[in-house]
């Protein structure tokens, strides 16, 4: 079976055996099956480089459905099944007036690959909103309830990108949502500037969410036009007495306080400074106008976006001494 309708980056790998499973009885008898050892387990595939054939089996999670489990007057928990696309749950939570992820519009990816990464943007990330999810151990076939603590969330990072990786399964995930006074994010980024062009004073979570959709559209390529991942790299975490050297050679690079001690760079900024941005490589390259992303204009073998990043990420630390950090899962 060819991946790629499976995995955003639209890289052209085969699986040995693919199967999709629409709900956990499904699952745990795939799981079962003694004759494939070798598993792989498929959200969205929006953050993934696939470099090679899967000499195994894939498992596609189709969960699906949407359902709030409790609520009083200021909020409500929904519980989101791990095969429902990111995004259209966003516009359903803001079809529903319920606020928190509004800023979290447009991410590619499913809501059950979501926690893995604590994806984030525009000032907000996933854990704001997380309460708790539902995982089943690959290895005894039953279910775990991690809740947020449990989940040791950080920048792009959480449990299951450390100890548990590749233990468990995200099976559905429980979110907390206001549905009153919304605690609005607008003052990261290019937020606030669109909705004072579009004329907004009082923005709703449904401007925020218009706010975001736009910016990202302008900015960000459609994976269903041109295959990505988003941000290929990390933004990088230096020391301020890095930093304060290297503002002697580069006065203007950007940066974001992280702690007392230690500051993020836009890494975007040192790809493009490195030269990158908008540079083709026949049929894939650096996007141009975000040079965080890698793209595949059509064709182009995972191998071959993997060794530009990491073209990039020698060319970066020899400039700046900074080293990047892919953000994508490479397999
Ligand atoms: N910049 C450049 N050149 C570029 C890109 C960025 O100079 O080509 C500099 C500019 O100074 C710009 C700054 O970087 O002001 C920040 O750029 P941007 O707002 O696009 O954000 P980012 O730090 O590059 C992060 C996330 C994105 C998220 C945006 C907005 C990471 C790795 N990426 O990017 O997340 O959408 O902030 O919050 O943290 C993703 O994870 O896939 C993703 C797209």
């Amino acid at each position: 079976t060819s991946l790629k309708p499976y995995n955003t980056f639209g890289i052209d790998a085969k699986a040995k055996h693919f199967v999709s499973v629409d709900n956990i009885n499904e699952l745990t008898t795939v799981l079962s099956l003694n004759d494939y050892p070798n598993k792989l387990i498929l959200g969205g595939g929006s953050n993934m480089l696939l470099t090679k054939d899967f000499d195994g089996l894939v498992i596609k999670l189709g969960f699906k459905g949407i359902e709030v489990v409790s609520e009083d007057e200021d909020f409500v928990t929904v519980k989101a099944q791990a095969g429902e696309v990111w995004h259209d749950f966003v516009l359903w939570t803001i079809n529903n007036n319920y606020g928190g992820i509004e800023n979290l519009s447009l991410i590619p990816g499913n809501v059950g690959t979501a926690p893995i990464q604590n994806i984030g943007a525009y000032g907000v990330e996933l854990k704001d909103a997380f309460e708790s999810c539902e995982a089943i151990s690959m290895a005894s076939k039953t279910m775990h309830t991690f809740t947020k603590a449990d989940c040791q969330f950080g920048y792009r990072n959480s449990i299951f990108k450390q100890e548990a990786k590749g233990k468990y399964i995200i099976t559905n995930v429980n979110f907390k949502l206001t549905k009153k006074d919304h605690k609005l994010h607008v003052h990261y980024g290019a937020i606030a500037s669109e909705l004072e062009n579009e004329g907004v004073t009082n923005p709703t979570i449904q401007d925020v969410s218009k706010a975001v959709i736009a910016i990202r559209e302008s900015k960000l390529p459609n994976p269903k036009i041109i295959g990505n991942c988003g941000s290929f790299f990390k933004n990088p975490v230096i020391s301020k007495v890095e930093f304060n050297k290297l503002t002697e050679n580069f006065s203007d690079i950007p940066s974001y306080p992280v702690s007392d001690e230690t500051v993020k760079v836009p890494a975007g900024w040192l790809i493009e400074k490195a030269g990158f941005k908008g540079k083709t490589f026949g049929h894939y390259g650096v996007h141009k106008n975000q040079a965080l992303v890698l793209v595949n204009y059509g064709g182009a073998t995972g191998e071959e976006i993997l060794n530009l990043s990491k073209l990039i990420q020698k060319t970066v630390k020899r400039l700046f001494g900074i080293s990047i950090e892919a953000e994508v899962n490479i397999l």
